[in-house]
């Protein structure tokens, strides 16, 4: 048997309704906040991810799917989404018609990552990325939309944990303090961080190995290290959090683990023991020196992303079901072949009335079928047998009330539109969970 790539898995019909949800809540919380779709190609050229020589990130030094293509061109799919929006904002001149380009995205990203729970090499993200303003109130609207997403999905426990890394002039002042103390430690630093004191040594107070040594306790913060500039722009950005109510924390070691970000980052945490250690649902910030870098108009821009999956499994720990159980309108149980021949028929009419109808394909016999029925929860059964046949009868029954009929074989679909109508002003459980999703 062939099997699935390690570190990928497949959506099985019992699940893809749980991603319609989501990615449907997803998409209206973009139009409240007025976010625009972009579809970016899976795969770029190698040189939109792998932009610096000097990138530390295990993202792009360590996980990245590079390939060379038939055409003999470096190719990468894509291990993130910024990017790819970043590369069709440039390609596509989208600063020339809108100063400020508000953008929303949502796919596969591939990582060659050590696969866990909530950690795939095959995963999805949902992001957003504003593009052109510097302003720290977009900071915030980003972080707002975050949380909107998070109450609309009755997540519990999460936390927003916010810091600064400040602009050049602030890093570099911070770099030269944090080199000197690191640099007393060389000794007790992983392999890793050892690179990173050459090339970027903030990286470093994002290690999962030296994280917890005791000579990062007294590691210079970067707050100490802030010019007036970067001081105000996060100011500014906690003013517009406080006035919205939103809640945060400040992490003074929160780097991310991405080199493109200045000033704001932020990453959304889940705090339930069920998560797991893969418990950051969402992170972003801001990175307003990645547009230039890759040779684009200097533009500023902030966005964040979330992993669908982590998504989904904090929402399922949540105790709230996304979805309520499928269900459709009818089923038609036939007994014989012109029962069934006449059954197709009838079952196509309501389909196209906008009615969803099954029926059995098997041949199988009245009690199958009426289990069948009773498994795809049907709000109506219809059963025809040769007799009802010749009498351009048929018996239905609702299963919501358990009131039986016979009919005429024509009025199945007024018959239903009608009992529907009248239900759907009460509570018919087929059509409210249609309207709803
Ligand atoms: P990131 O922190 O690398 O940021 O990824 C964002 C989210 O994607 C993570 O918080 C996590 O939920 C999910 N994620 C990442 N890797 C995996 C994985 N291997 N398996 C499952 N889920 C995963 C970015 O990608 C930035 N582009 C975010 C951003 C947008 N910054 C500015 N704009």
């Amino acid at each position: 048997m062939i099997t699935k790539p390690k570190g990928t898995y497949d959506i099985l019909p019992n699940e893809s309704r749980s991603w319609s949800k989501l990615e449907d809540t997803i998409r209206k919380i973009c139009k409240l906040y007025n976010y625009k779709e972009i579809r970016t190609p899976i795969f770029e050229s190698f040189n939109v991810f792998h932009r610096d020589a000097n990138d530390t990130s295990d993202m792009v030094t360590k996980e990245t799917y590079d390939f060379k293509d038939r055409g003999d061109r470096m190719i990468t799919l894509r291990p993130e989404g910024t990017a790819g929006v970043a590369r069709a904002f440039i390609e596509n001149k989208l600063y020339v018609e809108n100063p400020v380009n508000k953008l929303f995205y949502m796919g596969p990203m591939f990582r060659y990552e050590r696969p866990q729970k909530g950690r795939n090499r095959q995963f999805n993200q949902f992001g957003v990325e504003a593009l052109g303003s510097s302003s720290p109130l977009i900071d915030a609207e980003v972080i707002a939309l975050g949380a909107s997403l998070i109450r609309s999905l009755g997540l519990k426990d999460v936390k927003v944990k916010i810091n600064t890394l400040g602009d050049e002039e602030s890093r570099k002042a911070y770099r030269d303090v944090l080199v000197k103390h690191f640099e007393a430690h060389k000794d007790e630093l992983c392999g890793d961080c050892l690179n990173r004191l050459e090339k970027n040594p903030l990286r470093i107070l994002d290690c999962k190995v030296d994280r917890h040594k005791e000579f990062f306790n007294d590691a210079p913060k970067i707050k100490d290290y802030l010019n007036d500039a970067s001081k105000d722009h996060f100011n500014k950005v906690l003013k517009a959090l406080d006035d919205m109510q939103l809640q945060y924390e400040i992490d003074d070691n929160l780097v991310r683990g991405l080199d493109y970000y200045s000033h704001t980052v932020f990453e959304l945490e889940v705090n339930v023991p069920e998560f797991g250690a893969q418990n950051v649902i969402g992170a972003g910030g801001r990175y307003d020196g990645l547009i230039s870098q890759l040779d684009g108009p200097k533009t500023p821009g902030v966005g964040m992303a979330f992993g669908l999956e982590r998504l989904l499994l904090a929402a399922s720990l949540s105790g709230k079901a996304l979805v309520k159980p499928d269900s459709i309108h009818v089923y038609f149980i036939a007994l014989g072949e012109r029962a069934q021949a006449e059954c197709i028929k009838q079952a196509n009419i309501c389909r196209i009335g906008g009615l969803a109808c099954d029926m059995d394909y098997l041949g199988r016999g009245i009690k199958a079928q009426f289990k069948d029925a009773d498994k795809n929860n049907a709000r109506f059964t219809c059963i025809l047998g040769d007799n009802e046949l010749d009498e351009f009868k048929i018996n239905i029954k609702d299963n919501e009330t358990d009131e039986q009929e016979t009919i005429s074989l024509y009025d199945v679909y007024p018959y239903v539109i009608n009992k529907l109508n009248k239900s759907a002003l009460g509570a018919c459980a087929s059509c409210k969970d249609r309207k709803e999703e």
